[in-house]
């Protein structure tokens, strides 16, 4: 049956390719399972269609580090992941799940041994959570560094949400994006477990961060508090401003979205249509299906803004802040010029700013989807290196020094 096929298809290396490109580089390197399956007998449309610019995405920046370049050049031929859209609701979302946890459990496990001192599993405020702890006086690649910090904040924290296109993922699972930024800041992670579409769609995913930020008001000054998240994960820290200042609640005191998704709607978007054949990970496929899924509980559908936080109002943030004395949150967007999502990013930016928020976009050349969130960290990919060290020198300079 179709899916039999389909997974038949992803054992040969035909992936998903959502958040883990780390695993994915793995796959290339795996004599084993690396396929190249000829243009003609690919399982995606997207493919046909993009014979033609599949060549001009072969000419890479001679900027690019020999890994990324390596990466690049290896994905160009690669297949891309068969359309969920074909697939019944809940087989393409088990599909999505096996091939995230199967590509990115890896990556997780080792970025986990390598850079965390301590986890646990537990529950805030009802939500479940993965609450980590950092190696101090490690570099990114867990190797003893004097660079690293030497002592744990015990007034910071980090509220991390995972990606996974609303469909997918799981804290633990995802271990390998916030572990890198929690060694690289000493800071503590607590992780979110937020339900997923499409068994719970919206506002399932953004009621549970809400609920553990909430949570996490009682025992950190909101200044102290760093909200991140990437891609599916960044649109929901973007929500997640929206929302605190809707329900009253103070704004953190900085947030940083790696490639975020935060426009689900993707005839507003226009390098949704631009990139579709640049972009070596993502599909429109994959997003307008589980964007679809994740928006069927707004009656706004996709352009609800809590959905679409690119369209949202930030006016409301800044004022709340600076009604309690506070600065404006400071926004931190990371993104690279080979991804679908670089409009979310460019969109997103010019809304916060003209809301009032301090937002620096910082775009990296020739990048791919959530290269940055350490999926390639400690596997020697410089810009994910320097990805997290910007992120990371983003929150410490934002939250600053614990009070004395
Ligand atoms: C990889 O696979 C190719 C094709 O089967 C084979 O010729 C080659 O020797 C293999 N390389 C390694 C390192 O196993
Ligand atoms: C997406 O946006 C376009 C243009 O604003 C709009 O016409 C369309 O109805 C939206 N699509 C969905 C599914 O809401």
């Amino acid at each position: 049956m179709v899916l039999d096929r389909m997974l038949g298809w992803a054992a040969l290396g035909l992936i998903l390719a959502l958040a883990c490109s780390g695993a994915i580089r793995q796959l290339y390197t795996n004599n084993e399972t690396t396929v190249v399956v000829p243009v003609s007998q690919r399982a995606s449309s997207i493919n046909e269609e993009c014979v033609a610019a599949a060549a001009l995405a072969r000419v890479l920046p001679t900027t690019l580090s020999n890994e990324a370049t390596a990466f690049l050049a290896a994905r160009a031929d690669a297949p891309r992941s068969p359309p969920i859209s074909a697939l019944p609701q809940a087989e393409g979302a088990a599909f999505t799940r096996g091939i995230l946890a199967a590509f990115c459990g890896p990556s997780a496990e080792r970025h986990r041994e390598a850079l965390v001192a301590s986890d646990s599993e537990t529950t805030i405020a009802g939500v479940p959570v993965v609450r980590s702890t950092p190696k101090l006086g490690v570099a990114l690649d867990g190797t003893p560094s004097a660079a690293g910090p030497t002592a744990m904040d015990e007034t910071a924290v980090i509220l991390y949400i995972h990606g996974g296109a609303y469909i997918a993922g799981s804290a633990l699972g995802m271990a390998h994006t916030y572990a890198p930024l929690s060694a690289a800041t000493g800071i503590k992670v607590v992780s979110v477990e937020y339900r997923l579409a499409p068994e719970h769609p919206f506002p399932a995913g953004l009621d549970d961060v809400t609920a553990v930020y909430r949570a996490l008001l009682e025992s950190h000054a909101p200044s102290r508090i760093a909200v991140a998240g990437d891609s599916a994960g960044g649109g929901l820290a973007a929500a997640l401003l929206l929302r605190a200042a809707s329900d009253g609640l103070p704004q953190p005191g900085a947030a940083v979205l790696v490639s975020p998704w935060t426009v689900l709607n993707s005839s507003r978007a226009d390098t949704h249509a631009t990139l579709k054949c640049v972009d070596p990970l993502i599909s429109v496929d994959t997003l307008t299906t589980a964007g679809k899924w994740y928006a069927s509980g707004s009656d706004l559908g996709v352009d609800d803004p809590l959905v679409s936080p690119a369209f949202g109002d930030f006016s409301a943030a800044s004022a709340a802040a600076s009604e309690a004395g506070r600065k404006p949150p400071a926004v931190l967007i990371l993104v690279g010029t080979r991804e679908l999502l670089l409009s979310d990013s460019a969109i997103l930016a010019r809304q916060m700013r003209r809301g009032g928020l301090e937002v620096e976009l910082s775009v990296y050349d020739g990048m791919w989807h959530v290269w940055a969130t350490g999926a390639q960290g400690t596997l020697g990919l410089p810009e994910a290196v320097e990805g997290v060290q910007e992120a990371a020198a983003f929150i410490l300079k934002h939250l600053g020094p614990p009070p004395s």
